[in-house]
């Protein structure tokens, strides 16, 4: 199921190896793809100097010239026929959740999240028959709508039963400043050569960045983002997990809603916008119109979102992290905020990740609930008491990123990136309420195995409630 740890390190090494060279070619040419305006009043010749992707062939390059040409010739909010994202491409190799759009990411990228090439097969409804290509066996190009062309590099991960799959294609300058100086939202084509017979594009989308929404919290100029795992109607339990969150230096929440949550939800998100507007947001992360189950269905396309969440919201993280509403990521003594104490302690070091262990709070039986554990007038954090002597370490950390310095991740690894490191536990923890929703037992939570633990009741749950009364105060 896992990587042997040596192969990880030399994966570390290779990335940092890579991060290195890119770098420094970054910064000798400070453009690290090559990008080129395809224009209907350029000759072909002359194009041809100067253009020169990665892995074209004359042909390719003339079927791009035609695509590009038709693709700017199209007026704005043209119908063309061609599928939008999130969909499936019109040649049936790609599947598509979502795509989004970064400064920090390899220069300035827009990434497509698609679903793992041999997957597809699985979470496609059944009658939708296909035989996918991985997608780095297509030659895949990005057409702007000003008919600028830049090339598709490709990812597929396995890492257990995580799975990911991206396309990350180079920004051209036009593109650029839609985004960014005109924060208007753009046309992107995705266009193959990989079949030479197709005169236009195999998908399109839009894509728009988060308009500066991220604060960061008074003591520090660093923000922290937390984003939801796909929520699947744990929606009660919304409020004391962000309200937590905040009171430890969190100053943004996205919500990844799947088809699953009730009108709790919407009450929930009108409160918020209209006491801390642009505190949270909402991600809809339902594929119900494409029919798709995952192959794992209580995650949800958990991964996916995972990299939607980095990509969406890195360029105004400082910190990022994706975690589930039975998870607290608790600072302890001295720090009273996570902000402080990742400032005190990693201040600006380059680094990937902190890694987070998880430390379990069982029920009293394995089970059923006790009196206390079943009152749902009661904080998460105030119901269980029992904890697991011990931090459990086999695999199931989490981790707070910085995405400037991370690429690709799993649901419990960092894949790729700069160096993790490992905190001291004394001074941060993720309290994984395990039983929230129901009761469930995890090691170390067997009989006499457990310990009583107060202490984030006692620390925060008096602040939490007040920060909820205070919230839900309409005046
Ligand atoms: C697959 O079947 C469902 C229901 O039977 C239908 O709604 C959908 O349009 C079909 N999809 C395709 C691509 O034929
Ligand atoms: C978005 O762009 C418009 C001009 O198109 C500008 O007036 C506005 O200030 C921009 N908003 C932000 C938040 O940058
Ligand atoms: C941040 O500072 C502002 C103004 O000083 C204050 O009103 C607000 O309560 C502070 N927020 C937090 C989370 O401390
Ligand atoms: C969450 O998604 C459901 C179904 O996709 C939708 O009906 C609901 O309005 C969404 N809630 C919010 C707050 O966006
Ligand atoms: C998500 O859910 C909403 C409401 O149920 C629906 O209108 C929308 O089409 C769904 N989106 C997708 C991509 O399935």
């Amino acid at each position: 199921m896992r990587l042997a740890s040596s192969n990880i390190f030399m994966l570390v090494i290779l990335c940092n190896l890579i991060l290195f060279i890119s770098l420094t070619v970054y910064i000798n040419t400070k453009c690290p793809f090559i990008a080129t305006t395809l224009n209907i009043h350029t000759s072909y010749s002359s194009l041809a100097d100067g253009w020169n992707p990665i892995g074209h062939t004359l042909d390719e390059q003339n079927l791009l010239h035609d695509m590009s040409i038709v693709v700017a010739a199209w007026p704005e909010n043209a119908e063309d026929n061609i599928p939008t994202v999130p969909c499936l491409s019109a040649d049936g190799h790609l599947l598509v959740l979502s795509v989004g759009a970064s400064r920090i990411r390899y220069g300035v990228s827009v990434t497509f999240i698609t679903v793992y090439p041999t997957d597809m097969k699985t979470v496609l409804p059944k009658n939708i028959s296909s035989h996918p290509l991985s997608s780095n066996q297509q030659s895949l190009w990005c057409i702007f709508s000003d008919g600028s062309v830049t090339p598709v590099y490709t990812y597929d991960s396995k890492y257990g039963n995580d799975r990911v799959s991206l396309l990350d294609c180079p920004l051209s300058q036009f593109a650029k400043d839609q985004l960014w100086k005109l924060n208007q939202t753009i046309q992107v084509y995705l266009a193959s050569t990989t079949t030479k017979d197709r005169k236009i594009p195999i998908l399109k989308a839009f894509v728009n960045v988060p308009i500066g929404s991220v604060t960061s919290s008074n003591s520090s100029q660093e923000s922290f983002t937390l984003c939801t795992s796909p929520l699947h109607n744990k929606g009660k339990y919304l409020v004391q997990w962000i309200e937590f969150h905040r009171l430890v230096g969190f100053s943004k929440f996205v919500i990844y809603n799947t088809t699953d949550t009730d009108d709790y939800l919407s009450t929930i998100i009108n409160i918020y916008t209209q006491k801390y507007p642009d505190l949270v947001d909402v991600v809809q992360w339902n594929f119900s119109t494409l029919g798709l189950v995952d192959a794992i269905s209580s995650r949800y396309f958990q991964v996916e979102a995972l990299h939607d969440c980095l990509i969406r919201y890195g360029d105004q993280s400082e910190w990022l992290g994706m975690i589930d509403l039975d998870e607290y990521i608790v600072p302890l003594h001295p720090y009273t905020t996570i902000v402080d104490y990742v400032h005190e302690n990693f201040g600006r070091r380059i680094i990937g990740s902190i890694n987070l262990r998880s430390q379990f709070f069982c029920s009293k039986n394995s089970d059923s609930y006790t009196a206390e554990e079943n009152d749902a007038n009661r904080l998460t954090i105030e119901r269980f008491r029992f904890r697991a002597r011990n931090l459990y370490e086999s695999g199931r950390e989490k981790y707070l990123y910085r995405p400037r310095f991370v690429q690709y991740l799993s649901i419990h690894q960092q894949l790729v990136g700069l160096s993790k490191e490992q905190p001291s536990e004394n001074h941060i923890t993720l309290a994984h309420y395990i039983s929230m929703s129901q009761p469930r037992t995890m090691s170390g939570c067997g009989t006499n195995e457990y310990v009583k633990d107060t202490s984030i009741r006692d620390r925060f749950a008096h602040r939490v409630k007040n920060a909820i009364a205070t919230l839900m105060n309409k005046h």
